[in-house]
């Protein structure tokens, strides 16, 4: 079979021989196509990116329509299933393959050492208002820890990138940990490294007082594997942000704290914030019904269904519905939990839904064991954000070592207008 794509340009009657590679063709194969040997030649015009590949990468493997998520090769519920630790599955992101025992000592060891924060970062934290949104602290906290580590801009030095790899995962909880108690007015938790990275986690969240808190296994472990299950989704719009802000070489605080900026709006991160807030709205069973009509109607979104790539049931959501019951077992039932599964269940057998391919997607359930565990839910958006470090950092890597990249810099269709003459300002 050849492997070329013939294109025949009507205007002028050329015809064009592109090479396919991978299912796909170059862009910048059609600049050749031309009316005139002075043209620019053809561009493709893509909003918001929807058929275009600008990457090739070796992380992460989704099939929208078969329902399938991979990290690095390893189906996504056998890493929710069977990893012990969040810092197992961060390693096999940004390394390529599971560690060994060793390795993962090695690892954890690594990333524990920079748990703690400079005092100076803590301050910052405490200037923010007293009320502050932790994602809005979170995120420029992130990006003060740039002006603290110079070398970080040392990106090709391969040492320096695993240290501020190492920095950014020990330092993320801590961060996240200080914005909600400051938020809070709760005094601040210092790290406890003989705990794992989500006891510690939860320690620093939850610790008031008492000399010693004892983290519930059962929330530790269910936040291992929601954190499991966030740590990486391949070219969504915050890694995509990543990778473009770190293909202009910048250091790697600034481009997680912009990718981690992308990530808050409520068509990403901010979805599972936003389907409480929904579920709250909605208040009871019997009103389902009538939401999902205003959905039909156009009138609003329902949150948390949908995708851009999944047109069926995210296996994200799957795992987190069942963790889901363990969490419920030990806290007792969110009374919410009533109205997102009718809303599940009517929306998966209405036309509108099924015609458009809608399934529940990872933030549909996420926000209600966040709930149920005691996070609040301007909280929700860091949560996601904590474990996509590593995604972020796997992607960062990946694109500024691939030889094929440079500066991310797409073009555009100029329809203003051109060649206009200046009027003083009483002329105009
Ligand atoms: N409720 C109702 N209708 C919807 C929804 C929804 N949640 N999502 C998509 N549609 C409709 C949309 O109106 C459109 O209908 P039509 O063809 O009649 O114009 C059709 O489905 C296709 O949708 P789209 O807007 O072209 O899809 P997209 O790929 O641009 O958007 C999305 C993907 C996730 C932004 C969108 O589904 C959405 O806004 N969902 C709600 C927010 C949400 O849950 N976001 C979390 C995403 S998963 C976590 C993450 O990775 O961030």
């Amino acid at each position: 079979m050849p492997k070329t794509l013939t294109i025949i340009d009507n205007r002028t009657g050329k015809k064009y021989e592109i090479p396919v590679e991978n299912d796909t063709i170059k862009a910048a194969d059609l600049r050749q196509i031309k009316i005139r040997d002075d043209d620019f030649g053809m561009l493709s015009y893509d909003p918001a990116l929807m058929n275009t590949a600008a990457v090739k990468s070796r992380i992460t493997f989704i099939d929208g329509d078969k329902g399938i998520l991979e990290y690095r090769g390893y189906p996504i519920e056998q890493l929710a299933e069977n990893s012990t630790s969040y810092l197992e599955v961060a390693y096999l992101l940004i390394n390529g393959e599971l560690p060994n025992k060793q390795q993962l000592e090695a690892w954890r060891a690594d990333i524990k050492r920079h748990t703690f924060i400079h005092e100076n970062v803590k301050k910052l934290t405490e200037g923010f208002r007293y009320d502050a949104h932790p994602m809005g602290t979170f995120i420029s906290t992130i990006a003060a820890l740039t002006t603290f580590y110079p070398d970080a801009k040392e990106i090709f030095d391969p040492a320096m990138r695993l240290t501020q790899i190492h920095r950014l995962i020990g330092k993320a909880t801590t961060i996240a940990a200080f914005s909600y108690c400051h938020s809070l007015g709760r005094p601040l938790v210092y790290p406890a490294n003989e705990l794992s990275y989500t006891g510690n986690f939860l320690n620093m969240m939850f610790k008031i007082g008492e000399s010693r808190y004892d983290v519930d296994p059962v929330f530790e472990h269910a936040l291992t594997v929601l954190f499991i299950l966030h740590a990486d989704h391949e070219q969504n719009c915050s890694t995509n942000v990543m990778r473009s802000i770190g293909s202009s070489h910048v250091d790697p605080y600034s481009a997680v704290a912009g990718a981690a900026a992308a990530l808050w709006g409520p068509l990403h991160g901010g979805a599972n914030e936003a389907v409480i807030r929904m579920l709250d709205e909605i208040g009871s069973v019997s009103n389902v019904s009538s939401i999902i009509n205003d959905v039909k109607d156009g009138k609003r979104k329902l949150m948390g269904f949908g995708h851009r790539v999944y047109k069926n049931y995210d296996p994200r959501a799957k795992v987190i519905k069942k963790l889901a019951d363990q969490v419920f077992a030990v806290t007792g039932r969110n009374r919410k939990l009533d109205i997102a599964l009718e809303l599940e269940r009517i929306a998966l057998e209405d036309e509108y839904f099924i015609k458009r391919k809608l399934y529940p997607n990872v933030d549909f359930y996420s926000g209600l064991i966040y709930e149920t565990m005691g996070f609040r839910m301007n909280f929700f958006p860091v949560l996601f954000a904590i474990p996509r470090i590593a995604g972020w950092l796997a992607h960062w890597q990946e694109h500024i070592l691939d030889l094929e990249q440079k500066i991310t810099r797409p073009r555009q269709v100029y329809i203003g207008h051109r060649g206009k003459t200046w009027l003083p300002i009483d002329k105009r």
